[in-house]
């Protein structure tokens, strides 16, 4: 097993950094400089399986392999050279430089020229670490990314895959489904905890509600997954089990068995709310989250609703761009507005791109701006 220390790059929103560095400082990770959607922290090999699998609000977990200054091809192709790929790639792995970005502010910005540049030394380089002519390239898979910022080319080694987002239980979903790395996140940033109230009234295919059950029983959200990572040689396989097994001694079986609810979704789609069921099911969540199929101007009167005193409404209404216009936006607000405020005690926090929300809703608390996707939202805050 590789020894000694390895700076990881974890993946988060914009806009979301401090809430993956509050994950990373849980996992006993120390933390480096990052920057905006980067957070960097300080590890070793057998952090990449606990990383993985319990990190809520991160997209992609990557080691750095070399950071260095390059203007020229040449001066690219040379220090790729001198990157030890061979600590992780075996003689016979395939190696792929899936991505490079375009960035305006360095002079090589062509994102085909610099993949290629970098795979050709790495291809020079393996030959002659393993003293070989023919590089099989068959077993394993070894993804690296190549990004420039203002002429500092960073290096890494994707240790992920699939984004991790795509945590296996929302198969289906409605045309506009928040991410469910951003959904943990948004719910970190309220007060929510597992003695905590939270509505979604607008819940589509119930990603807030069933990431707010997982977070309330701590059920890992990543381990019953694939990743890139798990075939290669450099990671023991007991590492993996040991992390497998110490994320599923986290969950909070107490809070799974209790029999009262706290957790409700409702939308006025039944398909949704049948989905949203589904959904809740794979994810092993479906006893802790009531959902009912219901228009938000009647949510607040239902019995299992009224007599609450206290909790959070979180939700991502439609934005007007995805799915209606303005015009039949407009009046959705507006219930939504009538709805909090037959609320006792509640905050409510609602993440739009209706740049309106204000004027129907109210002066906000406090509002942050972030991305769902490459839409511009705001998550509009409202405390009691
Ligand atoms: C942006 S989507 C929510 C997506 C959800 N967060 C998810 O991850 O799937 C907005 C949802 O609002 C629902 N909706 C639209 N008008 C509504 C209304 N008047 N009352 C309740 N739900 C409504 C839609 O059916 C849709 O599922």
């Amino acid at each position: 097993m590789l020894m000694g220390k390895l700076t990881f790059i974890l993946i988060c929103h914009f806009g979301l950094e401090k809430v993956l560095k509050s994950e990373v400082r849980k996992l006993g990770l120390e933390l480096a400089e990052g920057t905006d959607g980067e957070v960097r922290a300080i590890g070793t090999i057998a952090d990449i399986p606990r990383l993985n699998f319990n990190l809520r609000t991160c997209e992609r977990v990557m080691i750095e392999i070399a950071s260095f200054k390059a203007m020229e091809p040449d001066e690219l192709l040379e220090n790729a050279r001198l990157c030890e790929i061979e600590k992780f790639v075996p003689v016979d792995g395939e190696f792929l430089v899936t991505k490079a970005n375009q960035d305006k502010n360095s002079i090589l910005r062509s994102s085909q020229a610099n993949q290629k540049t970098v795979k050709r030394a790495f291809v020079d380089r393996l030959k002659k670490v393993y003293n070989t002519q023919v590089l099989t390239e068959t077993r394993g898979k070894y993804p690296f990314r190549v990004k420039f910022n203002k002429n500092i080319c960073s290096i890494r080694l994707d240790t992920t895959g699939d984004s991790l987002h795509k945590r296996g239980y929302r198969i289906k979903a409605g045309l506009a489904p928040i991410e469910e790395t951003l959904a943990a996140a948004l719910i970190k940033l309220t007060e929510f905890n597992k003695d905590k109230v939270l509505i979604d009234p607008f819940c589509g295919s119930g990603t807030i509600p069933i990431e707010a059950a997982m977070i309330a029983s701590n059920i890992p959200p990543s381990v019953d997954r694939a990743f890139v990572s798990e075939t290669w040689d450099v990671i023991a396989k007991e590492e993996w089990k040991k992390a497998r097994i110490e994320a599923l001694e986290n969950i909070n079986q107490e809070r799974l068995t209790m029999k009262e609810i706290k957790i409700f979704g409702f939308d006025i789609d039944s398909n949704m709310i049948r989905i949203a069921k589904e959904n809740a099911e794979r994810a092993d969540v479906a006893d802790l989250i009531y959902f009912e199929t219901c228009p938000v101007k009647d949510f607040w009167n239902l019995s299992c609703i009224k007599e609450l005193d206290g909790g959070i409404i979180l939700s991502n209404p439609p934005y007007g761009e995805r799915l209606e216009d303005r015009d039949t936006i407009v009046p959705i607000y507006r219930d939504l507005k009538v709805a909090y405020s037959k609320l006792k005690n509640f905050d409510m926090h609602v993440i739009t791109s209706f740049e309106d929300t204000p004027k129907i809703l109210g002066k906000e608390t406090k509002n942050r701006k972030l991305y769902n996707g490459m839409i511009k939202t705001y998550l509009y805050s409202y405390l009691h």
